[in-house]
């Protein structure tokens, strides 16, 4: 039997899953589920990726400390990703003793074996915040084209990259002070010392053919050196023999497919030296974005060999999601969470939706939400679910559940299904999944051809006719577990349904496919799957225009995350009263209200602060309340504010207002005798 192990990238620990970041899980659970449905032994594997300079500072931020985060987020993805059932096998974290040990080890044997370098590095820092600066923590005018407020690295008005100190009018992004230049001694890992078994591995089959091309690439540009320490502050692992020196996130990440591994084992006894310290018998494949190519397929492997661990069987990379046919984008509602989506859409939709567009090149996925909410209803709920829906009704009235014996003759129909789950085996092992797809929905409209051509409902009407009523529904149920085996990996949710249903206790496993069930007695029928509902698509479109990312809040606070599920919720965290006190509320007057075009959810207010002269400020209110009806009405503002460049103009603060949002959002107001301008302390 093969063994084969199984990784997903691990997200990182400072953001939301949404639908870009699903390519990824649903193509390897996809996969995965395949695996398993043949009976190989195969285990998915998966963590948070949870160090780094951005992780700590956002901590501080919400005044918790970075664990309290990275256990807070944790809960977070793993119920967004079970709830996309997504079924890992561990879900763990890099923040982790075993991660730790072995990050430790892989480090100190390639020291040992001479694979490790250090010397000086000039960087900048900020005096204020008494750290070294990444490059996106830096902020100044683009050396390039002029263009302001860019990153340290690279600019996105013009795309130029360059480095930080080439910036004009650098600032630390967290606190605005001008940054320096300070040397300090960093660690580096001799990448050029595992040319020969890089450019070996390559050749091996380990990647797809335009991934190995982009490694030719990088070879002929030489192997550079790599810098894989960090000085503290930083939220990571200390190198053993550096103190005050942290492993670079990007050294320890990967090794988190390791410690998850471990942690597995340690949990079900099973051996993890056999996994990951032997080349065989086991087969370990990593699913990937494109863009973390270099890290998967130079440095990881690089570190795993001179660490004396065993290297990938293959990387798998896969393009981007586009939603109709652009960047994801948070003013057009296509940057979509994937809670978000849960509350309003069928997980199991946007899984065959994305089976149906996924093949095994390096390409980009197209979400076009019109075409998704067509394919899904025409595939899965008019010709899948239909099969069953159709004619086990009949079968339950009529013959008390049980269905024909011996199973009839449909003409080699069955044989046929049966003889086709040997191409669409291969189909899903080479991750062809939209050929898969393809292949079964041929299938399906010829089963549903049959059931037309049979009439049950025709034959139904006609007591001389009970036995081909009988025949005709037997034949249609058979198919349809067939297909649904071949399915079970894209609907894993549908195919449980349906095995209780059919009362399958052995559940739809492959070699059972191969024989018809006959005077066997099935259950009632049960509602498979519902349409996908284009009104419901747009609503989700809708709030999703609500949703900005935590660092740039919206104009008004409705939160549209309902509470995580979590054991800390980092919204609510406690904050100290300095951070409280950065705060200036105050009083403020409406004294215009009105709709602001081709935004549905906003209204322009212009509010009066008393001394501190008038501000227009857009809030996401409109739902809630006449624009007429706000005129002349007190609320309070937060008035410093940054202010935010919107589509529809310049918003200079923020009204605060409770409730869930939509028609229930309620405006703070204070109590009479306030006045516009005034502190609230
Ligand atoms: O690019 C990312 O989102 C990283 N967090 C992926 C890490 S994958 C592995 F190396 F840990
Ligand atoms: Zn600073």
């Amino acid at each position: 039997m093969r063994s084969i192990l199984v990784t997903s990238a691990l997200p990182y620990a400072n953001g939301p899953i949404h639908i870009g970041h699903l390519v990824e899980y649903i193509q390897t659970d996809i996969w995965v589920r395949y695996h398993k449905l043949r009976g190989r032994d195969c285990l998915y594997m998966c963590a948070d990726d949870t160090h780094g300079t951005p992780i700590m500072i956002r901590a501080q931020r919400e005044g918790i400390t970075p664990e309290e985060l990275v256990t807070a987020m944790h809960g977070e993805h793993l119920a967004d990703f079970t709830d996309f059932l997504v079924g890992f096998d561990n879900y763990y974290t890099t923040n982790s003793e075993e991660n730790r040990l072995l990050s430790e080890e892989i480090y100190l044997k390639n020291r040992d074996a001479g694979h490790i370098s250090h010397g000086p590095v000039r960087q900048s820092y900020c005096a204020k915040d008494a750290m070294f600066l990444p490059d996106r923590f830096i902020r100044g005018t683009c050396p390039s084209c002029g263009a302001v407020d860019q990153y340290g690295d690279a600019c996105e008005a013009c795309s130029a990259t360059y480095a930080p100190v080439d910036l004009k009018d650098a600032r630390c992004s967290l606190c605005g002070t001008p940054p320096e230049e300070r040397e300090s001694e960093h660690y580096f890992f001799k990448l050029g010392d595992f040319e020969e078994f890089l450019r070996q591995w390559t050749r091996s089959g380990a990647l797809q053919e335009e991934m190995a091309n982009k490694l030719d690439e990088w070879f002929n540009e030489g192997l550079k050196d790599w810098d894989i320490s960090r000085d503290g502050p930083y939220f990571g692992f200390q190198i053993p023999d550096a103190p005050g020196k942290y492993f670079y996130v990007w050294l320890d990440a990967p090794i988190g497919y390791l410690a998850s591994t471990w942690n597995y084992c340690k949990r079900t006894g099973r051996d993890f030296d056999a996994i990951w310290r032997k080349e065989d018998p086991w087969e370990v494949y990593h699913f990937i974005g494109k863009d973390i190519l270099y890290f998967h397929t130079l440095f990881f492997p690089a570190t795993l060999k001179g660490g004396g661990f065993r290297t990938p069987t293959r990387v798998f990379a896969h393009g981007f999601l586009t939603v109709n046919g652009q960047k994801m984008s948070k003013s057009r509602g296509t940057f979509i969470k994937a809670r978000d989506y849960l509350d309003f859409l069928d997980p199991e939709a946007l899984r065959y939706y994305y089976a149906f567009k996924l093949s095994n090149r390096v390409e980009d996925l197209d979400l076009n939400l019109e075409d998704f909410s067509q394919r899904v209803n025409s595939d899965l709920v008019g010709k899948v679910v239909n099969l069953a829906s159709r004619t086990a009704g009949f079968v339950n009235s009529r013959f008390d559940g049980m269905l024909a014996a011996p199973y009839p003759e449909d003409g080699g129909l069955y044989r046929e299904f049966v003889q086709a789950g040997q191409e669409i085996d291969q189909y899903y092992e080479q991750r062809e999944f939209g050929r898969a797809m393809q292949a079964i929905m041929r299938l399906t409209e010829r089963a549903n051809q049959f059931v037309e051509s049979r009439a049950p409902w025709v034959l139904a009407r006609d007591e001389s006719q009970k036995n081909a009523l009988l025949e005709a529904c037997s034949i249609s149920l058979n198919l349809f577990r067939v297909l649904m085996t071949y399915l079970k990996p894209v609907l894993p949710r549908t195919a449980q349904k349906v095995e209780a249903f059919m009362a399958l206790p052995e559940g739809l496993t492959w070699e059972g496919r191969e024989t018809p069930l006959v005077g066997h007695r099935i259950q009632p029928f049960q509602h498979l799957m519902q349409r996908v509902d284009s009104k419901k698509v747009e609503q989700l479109v809708e709030r999703s225009k609500g949703d900005m990312a935590p660092s740039s809040p919206p104009p008004v606070a409705p939160s549209s995350t309902p509470a995580p599920q979590v054991a800390v919720d980092p919204l609510a965290a406690p904050i100290s009263i300095d951070i409280f006190g950065q705060m200036d509320l105050r009083v403020a007057k409406i004294i215009q209200a009105e709709g602001v075009e081709g935004a549905d959810k906003l209204l322009k207010l212009t509010l009066d602060l008393g001394g501190l002269g008038q501000r227009t400020v857009f809030a996401g209110i409109k739902s809630a309340y006449d624009p007429a009806t706000l005129i002349g009405r007190l609320t309070v503002v937060v008035a410093n504010l940054q202010p935010r460049k919107m589509k529809f103009g310049l918003s200079e603060g923020m009204v605060l207002a409770a409730g869930p949002g939509g028609k229930e959002l309620f405006l703070l107001s204070p109590d009479q005798g306030a006045q516009p301008g005034m502190r609230i302390k």
